[in-house]
C-alpha cells in the first residue's frame, strides 16, 4: 500500500539544521497495524506527518498504491490527505467550542458532503465508538477517553483507509488507553490500515509489527539503527 524510499527531511531554523529523517525506507501493506517506537526527538512524529501529508520532505519517494505522492502539487497534496488519511493525536485536537457531533461533522462540511449523508456518517461513527449519548456535549464536558473516541470517530467518518495516530494513549490512564487500543485493533480487523506512534511497549504489542527510530533512522530492530 505504501512504499517510502530514501526519504530525507531537514528542518531549518535560521542557521540551525536538523536532519529529522535520515534515508528512511519503509513498506506498509494494506490492512497492517504498525507501531513506531523510539526516544523523544528520534523522528517519529516527523515520519507520521510525512505519511499523512501534513508536511513535505526534501528528497526521496513516497508511493501510495499507484499514486506518486512526492510528485503531487500543493493542491493535490492536500486533496490526497483529505481523501486517504485519518489523523488521531495525543491531545485529541478537538475544537472546544463545538459539540462532539459538530467536531465529527466539520471536516465533512469542508468537503461539501451533503447534509443527509453527513448525518448518516456522523451517527454511524458515533455508534461505532459508543458515544452517541454524548453527541451534543462539548469536549470540555467529557472524559479524556470519550474525547479520544470522538477524535477517532472524526477520522472514521471521513471514510479514509489509513489511520495515523501520534501517541493516541499518551494522555490517558492505563485502562482507558487499553480501551482505545482495543478500538484501533477492531478497526484494523475491519480493514483499516493503522500506524501508531507510541512510547509504550504494551501499546505497541497490539500491532503486527514494530518499527524503531533512532536519530532519524528507522529499522526493524534497535541494533541496526544505533549510531
Ligand atoms: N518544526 C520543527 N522545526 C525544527 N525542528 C524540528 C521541528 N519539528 C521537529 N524538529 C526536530 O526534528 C527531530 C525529530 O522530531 P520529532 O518531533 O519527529 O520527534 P519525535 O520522535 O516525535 O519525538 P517525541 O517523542 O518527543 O514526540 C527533533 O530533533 C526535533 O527537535
Ligand atoms: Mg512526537
Amino acid at each position: 500500500m505504501i512504499k517510502l524510499r530514501n526519504v530525507n527531511k531537514t528542518y531549518k531554523n535560521g542557521e540551525n539544521k536538523t536532519l529529522a529523517l535520515n534515508d528512511v525506507s519503509i513498506d506498509i501493506d494494506e490492512g497492517e497495524m504498525i507501531a513506531i517506537m523510539g526516544i523523544s526527538g528520534s523522528g517519529k512524529s516527523t515520519l507520521l506527518n510525512i505519511l499523512g501529508c501534513m508536511d513535505c520532505f526534501n528528497s526521496g519517494e513516497y508511493l501510495y498504491r499507484d499514486i506518486e505522492v512526492h510528485s503531487l502539487n500543493k493542491k493535490c497534496f492536500h486533496q490526497f490527505r483529505k481523501e486517504h488519511i485519518g489523523f488521531v493525536f495525543q491531545h485529541f485536537a478537538l475544537m472546544n467550542q463545538y459539540t462532539v457531533y459538530e467536531n465529527i461533522e466539520l471536516p465533512l462540511s469542508i468537503q461539501n458532503v451533503p447534509k443527509k449523508e453527513r448525518r448518516e456518517r456522523v451517527y454511524d461513527a458515533l455508534e461505532k465508538m459508543g458515544i452517541k449519548d454524548i453527541a451534543k456535549k462539548l469536549p470540555t464536558k467529557i472524559s479524556g477517553g470519550q474525547q479520544q473516541r470522538c477524535a477517532i470517530a472524526r477520522a472514521l467518518a471521513s471514510g479514509n483507509e489509513l489511520i495515523l495516530a501520534d501517541e493516541p494513549t499518551g494522555a490517558l490512564d492505563v485502562n482507558t488507553g487499553n480501551e482505545i487500543m482495543s478500538i484501533f485493533k477492531e478497526l484494523n480487523q475491519q480493514g483499516k490500515t493503522i500506524v501508531i506512534v507510541t512510547h509504550d511497549y504494551k501499546v505497541a504489542a497490539y500491532a503486527h509489527r514494530i518499527l524503531y527510530m533512532n536519530d532519524g533512522k528507522i529499522g526493524e530492530n534497535m541494533d541496526e539503527i544505533k549510531n
